[in-house]
């Protein structure tokens, strides 16, 4: 087994005892409020990561992409989720894949998707499981769900004999601009009611009634009850980051994805300091700046992750360069070049994603390496 210090830098690392507390806990969360867990694996992409999420199950599963479908399919999770509003030109390939599976759910949010799903599974002799894509006030992507329009699309869905409407899917990632747990709360309720009511109108339509699945880690990690949903999709929890310490969600102590790197360049004049830590290993994000505008683009730890450096701020990126402002200056002898720091990142997914291994450490000792899934 290979140390922590003979890690070569910027690398990913997982911290595998807040990883498997993570995820104890939202299994915890789930039983309590009385709702299924089907963790969103796009923020770690990695199949032995899903199973501590499960607990060593092949449990219920949200992917991002059809790569990670096919992948988690093959390292045996049968009941598969794709959450992104399905493209065109990717029908056959989604459909060939849910041939292999339980159920590999596809998401609608429009008629003219509706038919080429429905013709292509009567072409294909397969029946497809549909969820439609309803908007909760994020406004990314999704239905109206007071709308004519949605129920019309319900019941076009279940008109189509290939068709089998399954679900309605939500997604609150306005949470994310709250500015405090209250305020995440508040989106929370307003996520499971806009399904509810969808779900009302459907049933009294003479349809069947559709599994309610809502979900993000704020949202979640507020929510004191969740009547009448389902299941929930949280997916950042897995690593958790400075972002959702930020806004209430965790602690930094939480934090289980971090990023080593090591100060190649030392400048007391200007009280800076240089990483080997840019973009392409943290991401850009900007981070929580409506309720922490001093976050910088990450928080930096020493390398055992004991010993916080709140006068350390990461206040620029470029594409291999981490540009560290000191506060208060350096002193003499802190930080010499080739000092080893660990970055907890503002986004843990998309930092997570700029990497093609994770060393997975227990202690400071890397116990497992795994490299996620790439591609669409
Ligand atoms: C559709 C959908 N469901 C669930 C999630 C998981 O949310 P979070 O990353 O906040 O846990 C996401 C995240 O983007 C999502 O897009």
């Amino acid at each position: 087994m290979s140390a922590l210090r003979g890690l070569p830098t910027p690398c990913a690392l997982v911290d595998l005892e807040r990883l498997e507390r993570n995820a104890a806990m939202m299994r915890r969360r789930a039983r309590t409020l009385g709702v299924g867990l089907r963790p969103h694996v796009k923020t770690h992409k990695v199949p032995a990561i899903a199973r501590i999420q499960h607990d060593g199950a092949a449990g219920p599963l949200t992917v991002s992409t059809l790569t990670e479908a096919r992948a988690f399919a093959a390292a045996g999770f049968r009941d598969i989720l794709w959450a992104l509003p399905l493209p065109h030109g990717r029908v056959q390939e989604a459909l060939t894949i849910a041939g292999g599976l339980d159920r590999l759910g596809l998401l609608l949010d429009c008629a003219p998707t509706a038919d080429e799903l429905g013709s292509s599974a009567a072409l294909h002799g397969t029946d497809a499981a549909v969820y439609i894509k309803v908007d909760c006030g994020y406004h990314r992507a999704g239905v109206d769900p007071d709308s004519d329009e949605a129920l019309d699309l319900a019941r076009r869905i279940h008109a189509h004999p290939r068709l089998q409407l399954e679900g309605l899917v939500t997604h609150a990632g306005h949470a994310y601009s709250c500015l405090g747990p209250s305020a995440v709360a508040e989106v929370g309720l307003r996520e499971g009611a806009a399904v509810l009511r969808l779900a009302q109108r459907i049933t009294a339509a003479g349809l069947p009634r559709p599994i309610l699945s809502v979900g993000s880690t704020p949202t979640v990690m507020q929510a004191t009850g969740l009547p009448g949903i389902d299941e929930i999709r949280p997916g950042n929890y897995a690593f958790f980051d400075a972002f959702q310490a930020a806004i209430g969600s965790c602690s930094l102590d939480d934090c289980a994805f971090t990023v080593l790197a090591q100060v190649i360049g030392r400048y007391p004049a200007t009280g800076s300091l240089v990483l080997d830590a840019g973009a392409l290993a943290l991401s850009a994000d900007p981070g929580p700046r409506h309720v922490a505008p001093d976050c910088g683009y990450g928080r930096l730890f020493n390398q055992d992750l004991s010993q916080p450096y709140p006068r350390l701020r990461l206040a620029a990126l470029s594409q291999e360069h981490g540009k560290v402002q000191v506060r208060g200056g350096l002193r003499p002898g802190e930080f010499p070049v080739g000092s080893r720091l660990r970055i907890v990142p503002n986004h843990s997914c998309l930092a997570a994603a700029c990497h093609p291994v994770y060393h997975a450490l227990r202690g400071d000792l890397v116990a497992a390496q795994w490299e996620p899934v790439r591609g669409w």
